[in-house]
């Protein structure tokens, strides 16, 4: 596996690439690797030729300086992670190499409307902005055929593919199924945060999806049953929201399209978040 940390050094290495023919799959990530991460790894290796995982926890997409200061940083098991996985070329840019200008906001960001505001970018402003201009930028540089992302961060998955179609990003989104430990938890880099007990009260996220997945009632009974669920649990809840997978926009009660439930609160002052598919009134 090759460990380049240089801007120009990845970009000759995936043109290099790329003039043999090969086919580049990026799998940006912020480190602290877990399954969920081998299986986004195991997508790209399946789907491309080559493949290029990044390491960065990018200041931009923390509002809080006391999460960002507290996001877990585990490089040495992180390497093992990703050469175990397959990973050709591993990436770990230093925080000068992707925003000279920090902690100065940079000149040039991409800014989601809409899409951006709601959910995750209510309750965290500037959020997508963050992740969206770290992203474009990854592109920009790797120009990847294919990126992968887990569709535990839902939201994230549907703000990045609405940039891609917007500013005409020639790469392919692969969005990677939710990966859970046997209880259920969805993974996550923040789950090492959690106590025990905490984590038995996080567990009231995958027990609130497991009652609406099946639940074939109006979108308003479901999202009351998620928030019950969750509160019941000891959740802090930010939001519980039953929406159109597409949009994100809320559904309405008679709408029969699919559904997706969206979850988000505050467990031992860490946020977590979790969504799942919903079944739909009237199918
Ligand atoms: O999902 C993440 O880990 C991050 O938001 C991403 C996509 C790597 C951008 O920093």
């Amino acid at each position: 596996m090759l460990e380049l940390n240089d801007v120009e050094a990845w970009r000759s290495y995936a043109n290099d690439q790329r003039s043999k023919g090969y086919s580049v799959g990026l799998v940006p990530t912020m480190g602290a690797l877990h399954e969920g991460h081998v299986s986004l790894f195991r997508a790209a290796k399946e789907s491309s030729d080559v493949v290029l995982a990044t390491i960065f926890v990018n200041p931009r997409q923390f509002h809080d300086a006391r999460d960002l200061e507290r996001y877990p940083r585990t490089p040495a098991e992180d390497r093992g992670v990703a050469l175990a996985s397959g990973v050709d070329c591993l990436i770990s840019p230093t925080l000068s190499a992707m925003w000279p200008d920090y902690p100065a906001p940079t000149p040039t960001t991409v800014t989601l409307s809409v899409l951006g505001e709601a959910f995750e970018g209510a309750g965290r402003p500037g959020h997508f902005d963050g992740v969206a201009s770290v992203v474009a930028k990854l592109f920009a540089i790797t120009g990847p055929g294919r990126a992968y992302f887990g569709e535990k961060d839902f939201q994230q998955l549907a703000v990045i593919r609405q940039m891609v179609r917007d500013l005409s990003f020639d790469v392919e989104i692969v969005g990677c199924p939710i990966v859970r430990d046997l209880d259920g938890l969805a993974l996550s880099s923040r789950n090492v945060q959690l106590s025990p007990e905490g984590r038995d009260v996080a567990l009231g996220f995958s027990r609130a999806l497991r009652s609406v997945a099946t639940e074939a009632r109006g979108a308003s009974v479901q999202r009351d049953t998620l928030r019950a669920v969750l509160e019941e649990a000891g959740v802090d809840v930010a939001y519980a929201e039953v929406v159109n997978p597409s949009t994100l926009a809320p559904s309405r009660d008679d709408e029969t399209g699919g559904r997706r439930a969206l979850l988000a609160g505050y467990v031992e002052g860490i946020r977590l978040v979790d969504n799942g598919p919903v079944d739909v009134a009237g199918r």
